[in-house]
């Protein structure tokens, strides 16, 4: 068991969805969440301070971290090991994304780290690595391993639909990784080992801080909304691309199945750092429930618009060979940028982390920080 993390874990509703008449609400201050699938974390974690040593810079104020002069596999095979790491996940939730350039680390090494991140920082016991549904039976690095490659995109690959006719904006690939699960994503890693003369940079952005964009009077209205995410693009892609989908277990017993459909709250709570974030994202989200199509377009496209518009709550990132990026999935987004023409491939792992839930008691990331926020 963790130091830090509690075994006690805090009261979800009786069922998949709170909003459903079936879900029986045992704390009337939790929105969402599984039974199954529940944090850990009784309550946020503090940074012990156990990577002082290590020199780094934030890249922008609210979002990315880069550390210098540190390999992660240090942190591995360290005698502080489960303390370091520990520290490495809080600061990943807190700051979003941190950044690493001249990784040794191996894939398999990559997995374990991802998986110690997720299970230090109170991951259910019932979450592990994912298996993408596109990764192929027997795929050479594993089945945990997604290859994120120039190569396969050709051939129409993930969410920027190459081969389809739907959008050339850059700005169409916003989305958070695997929300189309029941059990989604709580930290990633995508390291890059082969990359073009210039290109390919990746966007994060903070959906904490598009939360802290939102009138009060908007933000109540959304934390009583859930959303359908939706990937079920997937399927015509796997047929196109000549493999099964992956249809048993992935990663958690939760996750399973051709619906490759979740709904989760609308907000959401980061249960390390406990602060709340709008959770929908342009690659998965179909639908804000419980209000008319007309509706949900309007403030999924509003939504979308605070991701998209607001360069100051990204990061923008020049990959390097060997360069490694870990993020907080539960409260940050991603792009990737097809500006290139030459090979660019990497492994990217993903953990689960708990069933989304709303915490209503929970704070904005403005607030924990004591930060001025917009006056309405
Ligand atoms: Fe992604």
């Amino acid at each position: 068991m963790p130091l830090s993390v509690q075994s006690e874990s805090i009261g979800l509703t009786n069922g998949s969805d709170p909003f459903a008449a079936h879900g029986q609400t045992l704390h009337p201050n939790i929105r969402g969440g599984n039974v199954q699938a529940q944090t850990r974390c009784a309550k946020s974690i503090a940074y012990s301070g156990s990577l002082d040593m290590y020199p780094h810079h934030d890249l922008t104020p609210v979002i990315g971290r880069e550390y210098m002069d540190l390999q992660v596999t240090d942190l591995l095979m360290g005698l502080d090991r489960d303390r370091q790491i520990r520290d490495l996940a809080v600061n990943i939730s807190q700051r979003g994304v941190v950044f690493l350039r001249d990784q040794d680390i191996s894939p398999t090494q990559m997995r374990e780290l991802c998986e110690s991140l997720s299970v230090l920082a109170g991951c259910p016991e019932s979450s592990g690595l994912h298996i993408h549904p596109l990764t192929e039976e027997g795929s050479e690095l594993g089945d945990q391993i997604s290859v994120i490659s120039s190569e396969k995109q050709k051939r129409g690959g993930g969410l920027t639909h190459q081969l389809s006719d739907t959008s050339r904006y850059a700005s169409v690939g916003w989305h958070t990784d695997i929300s189309f699960e029941r059990v989604p994503s709580d930290y990633a890693m995508l390291k890059i080992h082969t990359l073009p003369p210039t290109g390919g940079d990746t966007l994060w952005a903070s959906g904490c801080d598009v939360y802290d964009r939102l009138s009060p009077a908007m933000q109540v209205f959304l934390e009583g909304l859930t959303a359908t995410h939706d990937a079920k693009f997937f399927l015509e892609e796997s047929s196109r691309l000549g493999h099964p989908l992956r249809k048993g277990q992935r990663g958690s017993p939760l996750n399973y199945g051709d619906s490759l459909t979740a709904t989760h709250p609308v907000i959401r709570t980061n249960p390390v750092t406990g602060w709340k974030s709008v959770y929908v994202n342009k690659g998965f989200t179909k639908r804000i429930n419980g209000v008319t199509k007309d509706e949900s377009d309007l403030l999924l496209n509003y939504l979308f618009n605070l991701v998209i518009q607001n360069h100051d709550l990204q990061v923008r990132w020049k990959w390097s060979k060997d360069a490694l990026a870990i993020w907080d999935n539960r409260s940050q987004l991603h792009c990737a940028t097809y500006d290139y023409i030459e090979a660019r491939a990497g492994d990217r792992v993903a953990a689960l982390g708990e069933a989304p839930y709303l915490d209503v008691n929970s704070k904005s990331r403005r607030e924990a920080l004591n930060q001025a926020t917009t006056r309405f």
